[in-house]
């Protein structure tokens, strides 16, 4: 069984779905060892605290710099054991010596269909706005590893959905969340956790 971290930033929604994943018995291969948000007061805190998994802040603000943070978050991680990371919803971007660290171990769910609509900037609510003031007709999500470039490593998962004529930015948020992210992020997780297990 190997070790999961999820790293948060909000309202933790698709780590919602990685914990009933784990419970129904989708994700088989790994275990969620502890859950850690970047800021104050994200909701996912409580998700974890109420499936008895180790919550942690470690606040961005608090580090003078980006290096000091990855250092903070490593240093974490590898006193938890975790073997795996999956960004759920985490809002900064990883250095190249937290990468370095977690080589292709970093998962991130991204809300779009990749390469459209992703890189610097492209997070949340704007990415759905971006893709309907483009008037594309389908969007999705990915889930793809992590490298030094933002939203550029190896594509695992995407799932995609289309847009209706009324859809608004939240309205097509909700749908690609529950068409698509919740679906294909714990089916990724798994596929990983399996990959990894046969490799060690
Ligand atoms: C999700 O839609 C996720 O794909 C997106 O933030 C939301 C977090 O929701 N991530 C990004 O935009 C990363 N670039 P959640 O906290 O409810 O899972």
């Amino acid at each position: 069984m190997l070790n999961i971290g999820v790293l948060v930033s909000g309202g933790g929604t698709n780590l919602q779905a990685l914990i009933d994943a784990q419970q129904s018995g989708i994700i088989k291969s790994g275990k969620i060892v502890t859950v850690i948000a970047d800021r104050s007061g994200a909701y996912a805190l409580k998700r974890a605290e109420s499936a008895g998994i180790d919550a942690k802040e470690i606040l961005k603000k608090e580090y003078g710099s980006g290096a000091e943070f990855d250092k903070a978050l490593v240093s974490y991680l590898k006193e938890m054991k975790v073997d795996i990371v999956v960004l759920a919803g985490f809002l900064s971007i990883l250095g190249k010596d937290f990468i370095a660290v977690y080589r292709d171990k970093i998962v991130n769910i991204h809300p779009s269909l990749i390469p459209s609509f992703c890189g610097d900037g492209f997070y949340g609510l704007k990415v759905h706005q971006a893709a309907l003031d483009y008037g594309v007709k389908v969007t999705g999500a990915t889930v793809h590893l992590v490298n030094e470039i933002t939203d550029g490593g190896k594509i695992i998962m995407q799932k995609a959905v289309y847009i209706n004529d009324d859809d608004t930015a939240e309205t097509l948020q909700k749908r690609v969340m529950e068409e698509a992210e919740w679906q294909i992020l714990p089916r990724a997780v798994e596929m990983l956790c399996e990959d990894l297990k046969k490799a060690q």
